[in-house]
């Protein structure tokens, strides 16, 4: 049977008070948009379109999908109008899913049983809300649909009815054609409603069957920047969640943002205020301590993340500590039991075994080797105001205090290179390099005195 998906995306979205089209507004850094499309492709349909409208060429640009066929709707005449002019695309065989481009957790299980009532009627997917103002009621007698009532023309009972229409429905396509044709604008809003289907198909005596929605976020669609900021927390207590049944130990699934995607090993400890963006793989045993941020990194099994750590497309090691106030910036590799402290930014660099490099350094286009002790304050003089160059540090070398290695530049293995030094020349092997003026002390000097 041949399943056609029509997402309606061509809302303003006034409400958000925004030049980035409603649709496009990111949830947990992906736009909205992109959840509905990946819950269509989940169900493998046989075509998708999208109706955009306002802002489409940016939603288009957005997606740039072969598989997907864009329809524009020039004015937002109503939901009805949107299907309308998706239907020259449609096939005549086979039924048609009509999902919202704002309502994002939308799932795969309700879109499958509807999808299976939808063969042969029409079914709406409904839900009980407490609070249901705002939205078309599903009036029923003798407990069958006979019509959707949008809240503006309800009258004063129908505006009790609790049951809401959530806007997802699955209808044939021959009927769904057909009563496209009949739909009018005679209503409080000017607007030609899909929700008027129902009442054809009752004129058509043909039933219209429900699904019911048992989780409200799955139903719910987004008009304002609160309503994002409601469903943002929504779908991050969802993915902690699904990282605590792994076994992750979150401290408040309340406090940690998952911007992407996070693949956990066993007892791995993440403390508050924790944001995690893009793909980030932990290993056994690692700890992330408080108001960390990890992108697109990997860390080793036993690896510690002390607070406030900015970690950025990084691949670390076993048994390391980090920070805390560690800055690791795009290419830096860690091996293993390496100890990176306070005010430390490493960029583009290798930093192999048993290596610390505890305070305040900046090491950028390096190559440190194995048990190194960078001092606090040295760092690697990278640019030269035009170019990069870089810097190697061999096995067991000792860098003194507020040394300063202008690259390129490459310190022999053992050498030690005394505090305050300002290194311009490859530093010899097992050697103490001194590269500093003479202490001199003068006798008899006497401090200045105010005039
Ligand atoms: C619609 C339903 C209402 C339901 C509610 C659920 C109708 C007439 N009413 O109401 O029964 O309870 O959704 O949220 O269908 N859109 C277009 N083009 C248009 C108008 C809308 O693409 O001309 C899109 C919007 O971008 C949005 C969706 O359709 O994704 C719903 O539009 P919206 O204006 O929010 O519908 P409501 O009037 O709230
Ligand atoms: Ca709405």
């Amino acid at each position: 049977m041949s399943l056609s998906i029509v997402i309606l995306a061509a809302g303003k979205g006034t409400r958000m008070r925004s030049d980035l089209p409603k649709v496009l507004q990111p949830l947990a850094h992906k736009p909205l948009l992109g959840y509905v499309i990946n819950a269509s492709m989940s169900v493998n349909p046989s075509q998708l379109v999208i109706v955009y409208g306002y802002g489409g060429n940016l939603v288009k640009k957005a997606f740039p999908s072969e598989h997907i066929q864009w329809v524009e709707q020039k004015e937002q005449l109503g939901t009805g109008h949107a299907v309308q002019q998706a239907i020259p695309l449609i096939k005549d065989e086979g039924c048609t899913l009509i999902l919202y481009g704002d309502v994002p957790l939308i799932d795969q299980e309700t879109i499958q049983s509807l999808i299976k009532k939808g063969q042969k009627n029409l079914v709406v997917l409904t839900y009980q809300k407490e609070n249901p103002k705002g939205y078309g009621r599903i009036v029923r007698k003798d407990d069958r649909i006979q019509k959707i009532v949008e809240e503006k023309d309800c009258d004063a009972l129908q505006k009790n009815i609790k049951e809401i229409n959530t806007g997802i429905m699955c209808a044939p396509n021959h009927l769904l054609k057909n009563w496209l044709k009949r739909l009018n604008n005679q209503n409080v809003q000017k607007e030609y409603y899909l929700t008027d289907i129902v009442g054809l198909s009752i004129e058509d005596n043909i039933e219209v069957l429900s699904e019911s929605a048992d989780n409200e976020v799955s139903i719910t669609g987004i008009n304002s920047k609160f309503e994002l900021a409601t469903m943002e927390r929504s779908y991050q207590l969802m993915t902690a969640k699904k990282l605590m049944e792994e076994g992750v130990t979150i401290i408040d699934p309340s406090r940690i943002d998952i911007r992407g995607e996070v693949t956990a090993g066993q007892d791995v400890l993440i403390d508050v205020g924790c944001i995690f963006e893009g793909k980030v793989i932990l290993g056994n045993h690692v700890k992330i301590a408080a108001y960390s941020h990890v992108k697109d990194s990997v860390i080793g099994d036993h690896t510690s993340i002390e607070p406030y750590s900015h970690i950025v497309q990084s691949v670390i090691g076993e048994n390391c500590r980090i920070g805390p106030f560690a800055r690791l910036r795009p290419g830096t590799k860690l091996q293993n039991k390496v100890h990176i402290g306070n005010f430390v930014e490493i960029k583009n660099s290798e930093v192999n075994n048993e290596t610390n490099i505890n305070h305040l350094s900046y090491v950028g286009d390096s190559l440190v080797g194995k048990s190194v002790n960078i001092g606090a304050g040295a760092i690697t003089c990278n640019y030269d105001g035009a170019n990069k160059h870089p810097t190697t540090i061999e096995d067991d070398v000792f860098i003194g205090s507020n040394t300063a290695l202008v690259a390129p530049i490459k310190i022999g293995k053992g050498a030690t290179i005394a505090a305050g030094s300002t290194i311009t020349k490859d530093a010899p092997p097992g050697e103490l390099t001194v590269s500093r003026s003479k202490q001199t002390s003068i006798s008899g000097w006497t401090k200045p005195t105010k005039k």
